[in-house]
């Protein structure tokens, strides 16, 4: 998966002008180019569940330090991200931490997209708060969730051992 996001990188680096909308460019940087669906859109037999598009993964990691799952990042505010501004989402993106000051587990590969550029990310961001709100799907699975930060989701990091 890092591998995919590597080779996007290079993609959108390389694009320079475009005259589409800050939407449209999102669009076409979160659909073709940085593969967040693999991690955050729950699968079925059939493939990805495009009706709970962005609702949490279906994959698994299961760390010595800790589990975790792709979360929901829809609009949905008790499940999602809804209740963030677009700076706390930029933040995560390049910096890995949440509003609460809790950073993600780095399965989330927020230290490939330092490089984008502002523009780019303006647009990721419009994109990813455009989307329909959608309760955490059930076939990412409930996995308990990170006490010390009121910003988890369930389903997401289950720290093992503490502060680990
Ligand atoms: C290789 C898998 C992977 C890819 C690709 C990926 N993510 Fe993530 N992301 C994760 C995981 C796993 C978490 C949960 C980390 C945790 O809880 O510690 C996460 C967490 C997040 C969070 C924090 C949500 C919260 O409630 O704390 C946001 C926002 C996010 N990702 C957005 C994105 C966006 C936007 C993209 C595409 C540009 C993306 N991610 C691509 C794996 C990925």
């Amino acid at each position: 998966m890092l591998r995919i996001a590597i080779a996007g990188l290079a993609v959108f680096v390389s694009s320079v002008a475009w005259g589409q909308s800050p939407i449209e460019r999102g669009s076409y940087l979160v659909d073709a180019v940085m593969v967040c669906d693999g991690c955050h859109t729950p699968r079925g037999p059939a493939g990805f569940i495009m009706e709970k598009r962005f609702s949490g993964g279906s994959q698994t990691w299961d760390e010595p330090a800790y589990t975790v799952k792709g979360s929901n990042i829809t609009p949905d505010r008790d499940t999602g991200i809804g209740a963030w501004s677009e700076a706390d989402l930029k933040r995560l993106l390049v910096e890995g931490v949440r509003p609460s000051g809790v950073s993600v587990a780095p399965q989330m590969p927020y230290a490939f997209y330092k490089i984008m550029t502002p523009r780019d990310l303006d647009a990721l961001v419009a994109y990813i708060r455009s989307v329909p709100p959608e309760e955490r799907s059930s076939d990412a699975g409930l996995q308990g969730s990170d006490a010390r930060d009121p910003h988890s989701r369930r389903g997401e990091t289950v720290r093992r051992g503490g502060d680990a």
